[in-house]
């Protein structure tokens, strides 16, 4: 990937105006849905190598992997888990990840592999959500992590959570969010990596865009 990527555009100049009515509303009302049976299959894959006592790093939407194999190397004592929808992208991690011991990627649905933590108190050391689709226009606002029904369920998970974006408004919605959920005072931090850590931030800091942050760390006792 090359540095022409065009920066995200949106006729929303702030975090969306119905953020905090939509959270409020995920939290009276816990997100159900019935889970695709391949996220089901990943999973069960995921609980067959996962010793208990092992910390747990998920990598969200991980596209290629390629971060979910940094972040392996990274922290050697814990299982680091990549997940994405897209069987093509995971096809490329696939292809290094035998040189870990500590790695699992695996093809289903975000959506379903929250629940399915939470319906068996998995409680992940830390989460990343690096470089989420960013769905610009304002009447996608729930499309976007921080909006999005699962939100309240990732955040109850607990755990450091950790979102890089090159879209100044999806950091301040998430760090929004986060807050919100948790009563904790979270920042955006607009950064710059030593190393890229994904393609995307690669491609993003290759054409020169500015990247942002929003790191919390673990919470003792998630109110959610
Ligand atoms: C913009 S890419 C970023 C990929 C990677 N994190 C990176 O920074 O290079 C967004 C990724 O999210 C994945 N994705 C979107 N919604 C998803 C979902 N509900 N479950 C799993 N993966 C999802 C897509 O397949 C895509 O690989």
């Amino acid at each position: 990937m090359q540095g022409n990527s065009r920066p995200v555009t949106s006729t929303q100049a702030a975090v969306h105006r119905d953020l905090a009515r939509l959270l409020a509303r995920h939290v009276a009302h816990p997100f159900r849905k019935p889970v695709a049976e391949y996220s089901r299959t990943a999973f069960a894959a995921l609980l067959a190598v996962w010793n208990e006592r092992q910390p747990l790093v998920l990598d969200a939407a991980c596209g290629t992997g390629e971060s979910t194999l940094l972040l392996a190397g990274q922290n050697p004592e814990a299982l680091v888990v990549g997940v994405d929808q897209s069987a093509r992208r995971l096809a490329r991690g696939r292809s290094l990840a035998g040189a870990f011991r500590n790695v699992i990627l695996l093809r289903a649905d975000m959506v379903d592999v929250w629940l399915l933590m939470a319906e068996r108190g998995m409680r992940p050391a830390a989460q990343y959500l690096l470089y989420p689709n960013p769905w610009p226009k304002p009447a996608q606002v729930m499309r976007r992590w921080p909006a999005h029904p699962i939100f309240p369920t990732v955040i109850g998970l607990g755990g450091r959570i950790e979102c890089r974006t090159n879209w100044r408004i999806y950091a301040e919605e998430f760090a929004q969010a986060v807050a919100t959920l948790t009563g904790a005072a979270v920042g955006v931090e607009k950064f710059q990596p030593a190393r890229p850590l994904t393609p995307f931030e690669r491609k993003y800091g290759a054409t020169g865009h500015a990247l942002y942050r929003v790191a919390a760390p673990a919470q003792a006792r998630p109110p959610c």
